[in-house]
């Protein structure tokens, strides 16, 4: 069938039945259609779209699967500061602040006092910002004062409404141009247990909001958008004639679109709040994600201002945190895990326990002096706790229980995985097995660590095939995976023709990451992302790193001197040259490449003010940083500076540019854009 509408009409449609399932999917749970046809749906209105890109809209649904890069998110000043919320975790603290509440209130003369319910959500908080009905801005609360302006990252939420048009278009009629609504981005739990698997030890997320929290940073939007996560509405402001009421707010938000979990309630009475609570413990666990107690706050709006804030909270709202879920098992056994780095890891064994909702049968003692503390021996009967985290610890044990054939539990002498003897160095907590180069469990977490998601990205290796690897003496460093042949891999459990060549696909790719990924990858002890970035910086090639002096490194941002010694430890290692020859051999990025020495135009068209003292900086040198980019460097603040950047006891200008609401920025942050 022909077509015959004209494409505007077309594309508004197709908008419209995107986002209407989106909203079936995502906030009723309620799909009517599914993932496959919902995918053709936006397939094509990018189809569309690509042929008429004039239409593309910033509201547009295509708009949510990602593809931005950014390099540094700039820092915004929220309207009003984001302040944070008392927390109890005592009922008696709970009817505390009831009747403080009820006690300031009836000074001005008001008599009822309702306070509504809410959930806690576990997540990040961020604050959007609406203009015309079009989301115009997103940030994390940061400081409370500024945060990061992450709007790129947050129009991957498929719960963030792009678009708020039935409500401008029917309920309040041109009232307000510009509303703020804050809320909470968390992870699904199954969503977090499915980013978190295949990831290596060190990788992993420790829970959901740590995952939320690092997702929401990635410079990657089509990643971030990969992440699934969700927004969860919980306040909102700006509109003139707007309720004056908190649950009607929650309930506007709900018809505006947001996902509020509507587990609300409005209570008149205190004992209404307590069963509210009582009726959550133990149903949260059943919920699909994370919730740590509930909020509950005073119902009339107009009272919030009276009732004031203290330096973080205001007073018109608490939170109660249910305490962490315990519960007794019996510890059966202890092992000993090695990691990439040799440190020995003991971790328990537990009688299988439910727990939190979920059943637990293993946690980790982390090392020996853990073990000490606790005074803990095979087959004692433990508590073991979990509180927001996932992963659940041994707190106590319960000594009136121990049976008469508990063990003490001792460190092994030798390596569980090579037999090597180990050592424990002075001054440290943990024991390592000194055989890096044989030993195959410190191979096989290296070579996971080079194909992990940060590092190598070689998402085919996963952890049965490297294990078969390492055992077979197939590898014996990163660097062997490059010099694999087809027949080779063929042969291996589990494996095909088929398998294997998308092993050595992935591979091939992995040669077009960059050196900074690459440094990361080596897996130097101490050197995380952030430092493989500053090193990738600071030093142009591997061969300039491994010739770099300890003094040197020092100089380096970031690294202190326990990092700089770990960067020569690693190069003086008589395997490195044999291991550098293969990276070199297999062409991988062992330096930075042309574009990168680029100076880049960060500063392109901004006029800049310095005010006060700098530390890494004199004014000549950081001016001519900034026109090197770009920029423009003026002396006196208005509404038209772009950026002010604010050193030590800077005076009135600063002041003027805080009046103005000029951009401010610390001396970090703009060594951050240089
Ligand atoms: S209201 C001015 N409501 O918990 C008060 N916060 O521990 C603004 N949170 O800072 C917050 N669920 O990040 C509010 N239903 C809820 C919440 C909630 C989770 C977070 C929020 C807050 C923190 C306080």
């Amino acid at each position: 069938m022909i077509d015959t509408r004209r494409p505007e009409e077309a594309i508004e449609q197709l908008r419209r039945e995107i986002e209407h399932h989106n909203h079936l999917y995502y906030v009723e749970a309620k799909p009517e259609i599914s993932d496959y046809d919902f995918d053709r749906l936006l397939e094509k209105l990018v189809a569309l779209e690509r042929q008429h890109p004039e239409l593309v809209t910033s509201d547009s649904p295509s708009q949510r699967v990602g593809g931005t890069i950014t390099k540094e998110f700039p820092s915004v000043r929220h309207r009003e500061p984001m302040l944070s919320l008392a927390n109890t975790y005592s009922l008696e603290e709970v009817e505390d602040f009831y009747n403080r509440v009820r006690k300031l209130l009836l000074l001005e003369g008001v008599s009822d006092q309702e306070i509504v319910g809410e959930l806690k959500f576990d997540g990040v908080a961020v604050s959007l910002l609406y203009r015309d009905g079009l989301l115009h801005q997103g940030a994390t609360r940061g400081d409370g004062v500024q945060g990061d302006d992450i709007t790129v990252n947050l129009r991957t939420i498929p719960t963030i409404p792009l678009r708020l048009d039935s409500f401008f278009a029917r309920e309040l009629q041109g009232s307000a141009r510009e509303i703020e609504v804050r809320g909470e981005v968390f992870m699904r739990k199954e969503d977090f247990e499915r980013l978190n698997d295949g990831r290596p030890d060190e990788d992993r997320f420790a829970n959901p909001r740590n995952a939320t929290a690092g997702s929401l940073k990635l410079q990657d939007s089509a990643e971030v958008a990969r992440r699934r996560m969700y927004f969860v509405a919980y306040y909102m402001k700006g509109l003139e004639d707007e309720s004056t009421a908190h649950f009607r707010r929650l309930e506007l938000l709900d018809k505006l679109g947001f996902f509020t979990g509507r587990h609300y309630r409005l209570y008149s009475e205190l004992q209404g709040v307590i069963d509210f609570i009582e009726e959550w413990a133990e149903k949260r666990w059943k919920l699909p994600y994370e919730t740590d107690g509930v909020v509950l706050k005073l119902n009339d709006v107009r009272q919030w201002g009276k009732l004031g804030a203290t330096a973080k909270s205001p007073r018109w709202a608490i939170a109660y945190k249910y305490p962490a879920q315990q519960a007794k098992t019996v510890l059966h056994d202890v092992v000993f895990q090695v990691g990439r780095l040799g440190t020995i890891t003991p971790v328990a064994e537990l009688e299988p326990v439910r727990l939190a909702g979920s059943t637990v049968s293993r946690s980790t003692l982390h090392n020996f002096d853990e073990i000490e503390r606790l005074g803990v021996m095979l087959h004692d009967r433990v508590i073991i706790e979990k509180s927001g985290e996932v992963i659940p610890k041994v707190v106590r044990i319960l000594p009136d229980e121990r049976p008469s054939d508990a063990v003490p539990i001792v460190p092994p002498m030798r390596c569980p995985s090579c037999g090597t003897t180990l050592v424990r160095p002075e001054n440290e907590v943990s024991y390592y097995c000194p055989n890096d180069q044989g030993c195959p469990a410190q191979i096989k977490g290296r070579v996971l660590h080079f194909a992990s998601r940060n590092a190598m990205d070689i998402q085919t290796l996963g952890d049965a095939l490297v294990e078969q690897l390492v055992a077979k003496g197939l590898i014996r460093d990163p660097g062997d995976l490059y010099f694999l042949q087809e027949p080779q891999l063929e042969k291996l459990d589990r494996m095909g023709a088929k398998s294997a060549q998308n092993v050595l696909r992935a591979l091939e790719k992995s040669r077009e990451k960059s050196y900074e990924q690459l440094l990361f990858a080596l897996g130097i002890r101490h050197v995380g992302r952030a430092t493989a970035r500053e090193l990738s910086q600071a030093y142009q090639s591997v061969d300039a790193l491994r010739k770099a002096s300890e003094e040197h490194l020092a100089t380096v941002p970031d690294i202190g001197p326990v990092v700089a010694r770990s960067i020569i430890d690693y190069f003086s290692k008589p395997s490195w040259p044999d291991f550098l020859e293969k990276l070199r051999s297999a062409g991988l990025p062992l330096c930075a490449s042309e574009s990168k020495e680029q100076i880049n135009r960060n500063f392109e068209g901004l006029s800049v003010l310095f005010t006060g003292a700098l530390d890494r900086y004199d004014r000549q040198k950081a001016s001519e940083l900034v026109l090197e980019r770009g920029g423009r460097v003026v002396g006196s603040v208005s509404k038209k500076t772009g950026i002010v950047v604010a050193g030590h006891d800077a005076g009135s200008k600063l002041d003027k540019a805080l009046k103005l609401g000029v951009r401010i920025i610390s001396e970090g942050e703009f060594e951050a854009m240089l």
